[in-house]
This record gives C-alpha cells, sequence and structure tokens, in this order.
C-alpha cells in the first residue's frame, strides 16, 4: 500500500493510464531527442515597401473625376469614398465587408502573417525560432513590449506574473458554483467577467477613463490576467473533476506551475513530466498572439468603449470559444472521432464537398498556404505520443489531411490544415478531455489580447468602434392600432417555445 505521501503520485499515474487508455503503448525509443528540430524558415519575403499615391476614380454614374490618397501602407481611407455620391439623397459610398475579409479598422506592428507564404512573425520574429528557442514567458514579454527580455527584465517579468497568480476567493467560489456539467470555456468566460468587479481600481467605469493613461496602472493588469489565467483555467479542470483549487506555486515556471495546479493534488513536492511541460510551453507560444483574428479584434471593440479591460477580454474569450474560431481544436477530436477509421474517409469527404459537414481544422481566413503552427504542432505530436503513447486518431488525422490535401475541392479554395487540425490530438494524448481544449488556447492567447489592448490605448486612430450598415428595410410605415393589423402568414413570427420536460410534468399535475 503506498503511503499518504505517495498516494498523489500513485493517483496522478493512474489517471494518465485512465485517460490514455486509448493510446497504443508507444515502442518509440524513449531518447531524450530535442523536442523540435531546426526548421527550414519561412521563405524570406522583403516587406511591400512604399505603396504611396494617387488612384482617380471615374463615377459613370455621374462622369465625375475623384483622386483618393493611397497611403504608403497600401491603403485607401473608407472615408475618402464618401464623397463619391450621385447627388440627389445619395450619403456617399460605403465599404460592403461582411466578416471584414479585407477591412483594417487598424493599424499594429505586434505580429505579421503573410497567408499565402504560410509567414507568421511576432514582433519581426518567426515563429518557427520562438518555438525552437523561446519560452512562452520570454514570447509573452516580446509580444507585449516589442522586444526580447533581458535576463534582469525577465526576471521581474516572471516575478510579477507569479506575485499575481492568486484568484480572489469570490472568483473560485463563482466557478464553483456552475453546473457540473459547464462547459470549461463558460467557466472561464465567467470568471475573467468576475475579475472584473473584483479590481474596481481597474474599472474606467469608476476610476474615470485615464485609470488606463498610468504605465503601472496596465503593467499591473498585465501581470494579474496573465498570473491569474492559469489558476483560473486550473480551477476550472478541477472543478469537472470533482477537486478543490488548487494554491499555485510560486517556485515553478509559468507552464510547470499550471501542469502542477492540475495535477499536484495540492503535494508541493510535486513536479510534472519536464518533456510535456516544454511541449505545452511551445504549444502556448504557438497559440499567443495572431493579429486581428475574431476574437482579438473583438477584445479590440470591446476596449474601443473605455470598458475595463477584464470584461473586454471576457468578450474575446467568448468569441474564441466558437467552433469556427478557438472551438475548432475540440471539434476536430469530434470529426476525428466520429469518422473512427481511415476507412471511413472517403464517405466523410464526400460529405464535406457536399456542403453537409465542414472539415474542422482546415482552412483559414489569412492562410491560404499550410499553417506555420500546423506544421510544428505536428512534429510535438510525435514527442507527446513517444511519452504517453500514441493515439490511434493520428492515423485518420495523417490520412484525412493527405486525402485532403490532394483532392481539388480543397485545393481549389486553398484549404490546409490549421493551427487546431493536430493540438486536439496533442491535448487528448495529454489527458485533456475535449471540451478543455480551447481553454488551452485562451490561456496564451491572453498575451495577444492584451498587446492589442495596450496598443489600441496609445493609438491616436483609436475611436470608438462603431461600423456602418447597408439598410434594405422597410422605408417608412405608419403605427396602426392592434385590432387593424393584417396578420400575413409569411411574415416572420414568433415559433412554438417549448416549455421543459420538468414543466410538462409540473403542469400535468394539480394546483400549479
Ligand atoms: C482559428 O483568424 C485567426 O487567426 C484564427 C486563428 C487564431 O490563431 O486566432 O488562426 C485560430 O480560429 C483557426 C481556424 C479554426 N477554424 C476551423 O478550423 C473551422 C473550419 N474552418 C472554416 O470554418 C473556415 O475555413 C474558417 C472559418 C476558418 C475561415 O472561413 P472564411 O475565411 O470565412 O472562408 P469561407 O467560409 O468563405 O470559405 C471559403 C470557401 C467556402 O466554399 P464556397 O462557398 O466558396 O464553395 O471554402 C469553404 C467554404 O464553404 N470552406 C470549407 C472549410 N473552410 C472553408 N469547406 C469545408 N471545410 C472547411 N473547413
Amino acid at each position: 500500500m503506498s503511503s499518504t505521501s505517495e498516494m498523489p503520485m500513485v493517483m496522478a499515474g493512474g489517471r494518465l493510464a485512465m485517460l490514455t487508455a486509448h493510446l497504443v503503448p508507444s515502442t518509440e525509443p524513449n531518447d531524450h531527442a530535442p523536442v523540435l528540430e531546426p526548421q527550414s524558415l519561412s521563405a524570406a519575403i522583403s516587406p511591400p515597401g512604399n505603396l504611396k499615391g494617387t488612384l482617380t476614380i471615374v463615377d459613370e454614374r455621374t462622369g465625375k473625376r475623384y483622386q483618393v490618397e493611397v497611403s504608403e501602407e497600401g491603403t485607401v481611407k473608407a472615408t475618402d469614398l464618401k464623397k463619391i455620391s450621385t447627388g440627389k439623397n445619395d450619403k456617399g459610398l460605403k465599404l460592403y465587408d461582411p466578416g471584414y475579409l479585407n477591412t483594417a479598422p487598424v493599424r499594429s506592428t505586434i505580429c505579421y502573417i503573410d497567408g499565402d507564404e504560410g509567414i507568421l512573425r511576432y514582433r519581426g520574429y518567426p515563429i518557427e525560432e520562438l518555438a525552437e528557442k523561446s519560452t512562452f514567458m520570454e514570447t509573452a514579454y516580446l509580444i507585449m513590449y516589442g522586444n526580447l527580455p533581458s535576463e534582469s527584465q525577465l526576471a521581474d517579468w516572471e516575478f510579477a506574473i507569479s506575485q499575481h497568480s492568486a484568484v480572489p476567493q469570490g472568483v473560485l467560489d463563482i466557478i464553483q458554483s456552475m453546473p457540473h456539467d459547464a462547459h470549461p470555456m463558460g467557466v472561464l468566460v465567467s470568471a475573467i467577467s468576475a475579475l472584473s468587479v473584483f479590481h474596481p481600481d481597474a474599472n474606467p467605469a469608476l476610476r474615470g477613463l485615464d485609470v488606463y493613461n498610468s504605465k503601472q496602472v496596465r503593467d499591473k493588469q498585465i501581470a494579474r490576467i496573465i498570473g491569474k489565467i492559469t489558476t483560473i483555467a486550473a480551477a476550472a479542470y478541477l472543478r469537472m473533476a470533482g477537486r478543490p483549487p488548487v494554491l499555485p506555486s510560486n517556485h515553478l515556471s509559468y507552464t510547470e506551475n499550471f501542469l502542477y495546479m492540475l495535477d499536484s493534488f495540492a503535494n508541493r513536492s510535486y513536479k510534472p513530466n519536464p518533456r510535456l511541460t516544454r511541449v505545452l510551453d511551445i504549444i502556448f507560444i504557438l497559440h499567443a498572439e495572431h493579429e486581428m483574428n475574431c476574437s482579438t479584434s473583438t477584445v479590440r471593440h470591446l476596449a474601443s468603449s473605455g470598458v475595463d479591460v477584464y470584461t473586454a477580454i471576457a468578450g474575446g474569450v467568448g468569441a474564441l470559444y466558437g467552433p469556427l474560431h478557438g472551438g475548432a481544436n475540440e471539434a476536430v477530436l469530434k470529426m476525428l472521432s466520429e469518422i473512427g477509421s481511415v476507412e471511413n474517409i472517403p464517405e466523410f469527404i464526400e460529405g464535406v464537398k457536399a456542403r453537409k459537414r465542414k472539415l474542422s481544422g482546415f482552412g483559414h481566413r489569412v492562410y491560404k498556404n499550410y499553417d506555420p503552427r500546423a506544421k510544428v504542432i505536428r512534429r510535438l505530436a510525435e514527442e507527446v505520443f513517444s511519452i504517453v503513447g500514441r493515439d490511434p486518431l493520428i492515423e485518420v488525422a495523417v490520412a484525412l489531411e493527405k486525402v485532403a490535401l490532394s483532392d481539388e475541392f480543397f485545393i481549389k479554395r486553398r484549404l490546409y490544415p490549421n493551427v487546431d487540425f493536430y493540438s486536439g490530438l496533442i491535448y487528448r494524448a495529454m489527458g485533456f478531455p475535449p471540451e478543455y481544449f480551447t481553454v488551452l488556447f485562451a490561456i496564451p492567447r491572453m498575451a495577444g489580447y492584451l498587446a492589442h489592448w495596450r496598443e489600441s490605448l496609445d493609438d491616436p486612430d483609436t475611436k470608438i468602434m462603431r461600423p456602418q450598415q447597408v439598410y434594405t428595410g422597410e422605408w417608412l410605415r405608419h403605427y396602426t392600432p392592434i385590432h387593424q393589423r393584417p396578420v400575413s402568414s409569411n411574415a416572420d413570427k414568433l415559433g412554438q417555445v417549448a416549455v421543459s420536460n420538468a414543466s410538462r410534468r409540473r403542469l400535468a399535475g394539480s394546483g400549479v
């Protein structure tokens, strides 16, 4: 019988065995090869150069000619097009751009992506180099402050974050009060939003819009959010397992501390596997920032109203929750599990081509080439399998990728694997349940959200975001009394709202 002090280790080992029971025992030699082999970096593409110039627009509706300035970055101001009008009641040209496919609402120095070339750089550094040589803490500093830190700067950064990793008891109570089957992303959104009310010192609604003019106030919120997100995420995980939260350790690195809180059973001498820690740290680097993706632009959108940074980030995490965005890694695992075996791939692919299914983990708004992060993650998968055993679904994923990359339907639409295609397999092999995968995406993305928040505060062009619309509704109507309103059969109306099953039982009873 193990001693009580060894019990947590035995239980943790048992958990790993139970969670990875579906993994075939790995026959790979357990040599401690470096986690990542140096990669040929993305092709060196020179910057576009100065694109400044002028457009001459001839409006053939009126015969008028207009001059529109092109900036050196190759943009035109959308508001410059308002002067193009046919007169009468015409308010001038607008840009109709659903999903902002070709609209840049901000200028940024944080992240550069070339989707055609499969290039991703944080502050000019190729993602492949950072994944190979950096740590998430160092990369988060780079993303936040623009340069790689000195040793003392990195030490101060890590200390400040570890000192702010404890979470108010009230937030932990909110996490514990959630329904037993609450999706951990819903728990995360609620907990981050709750942090707002526990930090009134950082709330412009209480302290005035100037509160964020102070670098000290900004840096404190940055340290708080990066420090607390792992503790909140760990509390959400432990809640799913019916276990109490574990206090963070100040003696471990950032990613080590996260795994410690998940697996230590509060045994302060517990140390996570160093190779699994390194794999997760690299995954955090890969997910830290990605310019104006749906959730980061949501953070900027909310922050433009002057709302506090916690509420803005809670909104961003809400956007990340979506299966088309950060939730895709969970959707990939469900898809691979549903396909089940290589033999079922042709039928599944036909379903995708018939528009009955999406190929989760494929396609990207920007990458029309292989997502450089997917290449790194795919190699990491082999590292994880060499530690915890091989996931048979990897064979389905590799075969599915091979079929998709050779099929005209995907080639024509330039659909390639994105960051989410392989990450889910790693997370599952590491023993995480699918509904937790997006939480692992959200943790490192706090760095990107906060860097964009800081940048928006200092940008003189920042305005409250209030897009235009194209109105296609009724032009003018006048009020009619309720008894005189025509009932149109094809007009939109409230449908049948079903009552809950419990309500049906109660309604069938008496005296309700
Ligand atoms: C992330 O933006 C970011 O940077 C996000 C992200 C980050 O780091 O923040 O990189 C993280 O969110 C990665 C993406 C994860 N999402 C998925 O894997 C979900 C599956 N992918 C798709 O839903 C889609 O590709 C999107 C949402 C990612 C991009 O959609 P777009 O740019 O709006 O492209 P689209 O829907 O207009 O597609 C163009 C065509 C369409 O076909 P047609 O109508 O022209 O015939 O390609 C088809 C689409 O139907 N298509 C797909 C597909 N993705 C696009 N068809 C099948 N399966 C897919 N996955």
